[in-house]
């Protein structure tokens, strides 16, 4: 039996996620039983999601999570003890798996050298998620403008730098003076807007007066108005994340100004990573090369100890976090 401290759901959020919606406890987990194998938790990925899965948990449940972890004491044909496996792990420190039904898990292979925490982001479903929504939904052309919200986010990081490498002009909303400055100096791209400390509207009429070819979603609610108001004719908004309206509220906000798209014949639609499985590996093999030479810009925050997680997870939702989001659970220096 292993004794794994875990995150436990105590209650739904009323309002903003709070580290009062759960308690740390130590659960008694048993050995694993033949077809089965033991998963000691690497790194959990902490983000937006979170709050999705978090508003739908019961309490007494232990925090939903996709984590990476290392298979030990294994009764299971497929998995051998030192694995590394990523899926659904959830926000503790060791669980029981069958690979399938039981949290069900796939092997990853990283290629030596590379950073398995890349995983829970520019190469796992973050990276996967901005490439795939912007090239297929955004289909963004040389010359345009494209818009990102929460760009110096995990997706909309990478989304910036694909649109910069199309030939677009780029222009950023972010949540502070220090992300903009990351986003404008070390990502590269046009302009940036720090959404706390200036109008967006204002700023959008000054930075595009001829409009928004592309915007790509992060956050809903009035940056999704304020880029509606801006489309140009044949526009595409692509709506991938609502971060904004993430907080439990009972009326989601908007968009009211829906209907300025129609003598526009502007788009507008929605992507699931959950859709695009079969794209996974080939995407993940666009981006390596690009992550592995230093031409896609990757800036993650590693807290460390699970004792952090319900941490991260206030840090994201309140953009305290400059990076993508990982909670280091153990082996400190593989991760
Ligand atoms: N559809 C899909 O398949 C899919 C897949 C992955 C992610 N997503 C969605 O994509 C979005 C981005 O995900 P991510 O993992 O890359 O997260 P992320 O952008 O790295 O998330 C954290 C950032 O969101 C911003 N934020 C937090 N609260 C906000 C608010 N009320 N208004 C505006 N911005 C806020 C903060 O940055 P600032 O400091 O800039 O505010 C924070 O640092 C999320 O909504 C997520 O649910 C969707």
């Amino acid at each position: 039996m292993v004794v794994a401290k875990s995150w436990i759901v105590t209650s739904r959020p009323e309002g903003q996620a709070a580290l009062s919606n759960f308690a740390l406890k130590e659960i008694e987990v048993p050995e694993p039983a033949e077809g089965e194998f033991g998963i000691e938790n690497l790194c959990i990925a902490v983000s937006p999601a979170s709050v999705v899965w978090l508003n739908s948990a019961n309490p007494g449940d232990v925090m939903r999570g996709t984590a990476i972890g290392r298979v030990k004491n294994s009764r299971h044909a497929g998995f051998k003890d030192g694995d590394l496996v990523q899926g659904p792990l959830g926000w503790t420190e060791y669980l029981i798996s069958d690979g399938a039904k039981k949290t069900p898990v796939e092997k990853l292979n990283a290629p030596a050298g590379e950073k398995i925490t890349s995983r829970l982001h520019v190469l796992g479903a973050t990276g996967v998620t901005a490439y795939i929504a912007l090239f297929d939904m955004g289909r963004p052309r040389v010359g345009d403008t494209v818009l990102v919200s929460a760009a110096a986010g995990s997706v909309g990081s990478i989304v910036c730098q694909l649109a910069k490498r199309a030939g677009c002009t780029v222009i950023g909303i972010a949540g502070s003076a220090q992300k903009c400055a990351w986003l404008k100096e070390t990502v590269g791209i046009d302009h940036a807007i720090d959404y706390k400390a200036e109008d967006v509207p204002a700023r959008l009429d000054a930075l595009c007066p001829g409009g928004i070819d592309v915007y790509f979603d992060n956050v809903g609610g009035k940056t999704l108005e304020a880029a509606i108001d801006r489309l140009r004719p044949g526009a595409r908004v692509v709506l991938c994340g609502a971060t904004s309206q993430y907080d439990g509220q009972a009326q989601w906000q908007g968009p009211s100004n829906y209907f300025s798209m129609v003598p526009k014949q502007a788009e507008m639609r929605g992507f699931h990573i959950m859709h695009y499985a079969a794209r996974m590996e080939e995407t993940r093999a666009r981006l390596r090369p690009l992550v592995s030479s230093g031409a896609l810009k990757v800036n993650e925050e590693i807290l460390r100890g699970i004792e952090e997680a319900p941490n991260a997870l206030v840090r994201v939702l309140s953009g305290a976090n400059f990076g993508s989001q990982v909670v280091a659970v153990r082996d400190t220096d593989t991760v």
